[in-house]
């Protein structure tokens, strides 16, 4: 791809963003970012300094006090951590101050960024978006099979209530609601194992960024 190609990847909880936007990345050399770890790394801090996830003066402050090392923390994962993320993500000074982080990233050697508003608010103008979703038992069977694999003691069925508790909320919120962007390549993958997955996004990102191409000399 071009310069500066920006790939938009968003989707529900555990749809497999993370890992189809990570090997979209490596097959195109360009950068990744998971911004959700943005959104738990906020959430961690706040919990750190014993506050509610909810409390916006307390979640805009630590957004704003964000280090890179934040986001090489290991207690990022986990129920606790995902509702924390989902709780700053919900406050509109939050996502202002992650804004520019996000944008920078992208802009200057171009991006595949995985999230909730990469398409629709962080990027608007990328080349691809891509909606990647799954039903919610199976995205709920795929978390929890991620879980075991760490040694992670869950159940399954909270498993699915916490997925969709955290989808709702997600979707539900005033600023950047979780949803596709108009202009979205939505891609089920409840029938796709992860490489069927990425075989499908490759071709769809590259029709897209193909065409987003301008052919040199001729005008637009
Ligand atoms: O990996 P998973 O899909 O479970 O979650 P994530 O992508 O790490 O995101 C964690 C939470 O951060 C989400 O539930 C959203 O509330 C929030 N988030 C967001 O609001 N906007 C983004 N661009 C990325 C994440
Ligand atoms: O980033 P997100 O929370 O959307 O998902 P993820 O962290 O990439 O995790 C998805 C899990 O489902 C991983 O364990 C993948 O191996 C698996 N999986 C997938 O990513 N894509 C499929 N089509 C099927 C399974």
């Amino acid at each position: 791809p071009r310069h500066g190609t920006v790939i938009a990847v968003d989707g529900p909880a555990a749809a497999g963003k993370g890992t189809l936007a990570r090997r979209l990345a490596a097959a195109l050399g360009l950068p990744y970012l998971d911004t959700g770890l943005l959104y738990r790394a906020v959430g961690r801090r706040v919990l750190d300094v014993g506050a509610d996830p909810r409390d916006a003066t307390v979640a805009e402050a630590e957004a704003r006090a964000l280090t890179a090392a934040d986001l090489e923390r290991s207690d990022l994962r986990g129920p606790m951590a995902d509702m924390a993320a989902s709780a700053v993500a919900a406050i509109p000074a939050v996502r202002a101050a992650l804004l520019d982080f996000q944008r920078d990233f992208g802009r200057s050697r171009g991006a595949v960024l995985d999230g909730r508003d990469i398409g629709t608010v962080v990027f608007p103008h990328a080349q691809a978006k891509l909606f990647v979703t799954a039903s919610v038992e199976e995205r709920a069977r795929r978390r929890f099979l991620e879980l075991r694999g760490r040694g992670v003691a869950a159940d399954p069925a909270q498993v699915e209530a916490e997925i969709r508790d955290r989808d709702a909320q997600d979707a539900n919120r005033p600023v950047a609601p979780l949803k596709p962007a108009e202009d979205a390549m939505v891609l089920d993958t409840t029938a796709l194992d992860a490489e069927a997955a990425f075989a499908a996004a490759l071709e769809l990102v590259r029709e897209r960024v193909g065409q987003a191409v301008p052919e040199r000399g001729k005008p637009t």
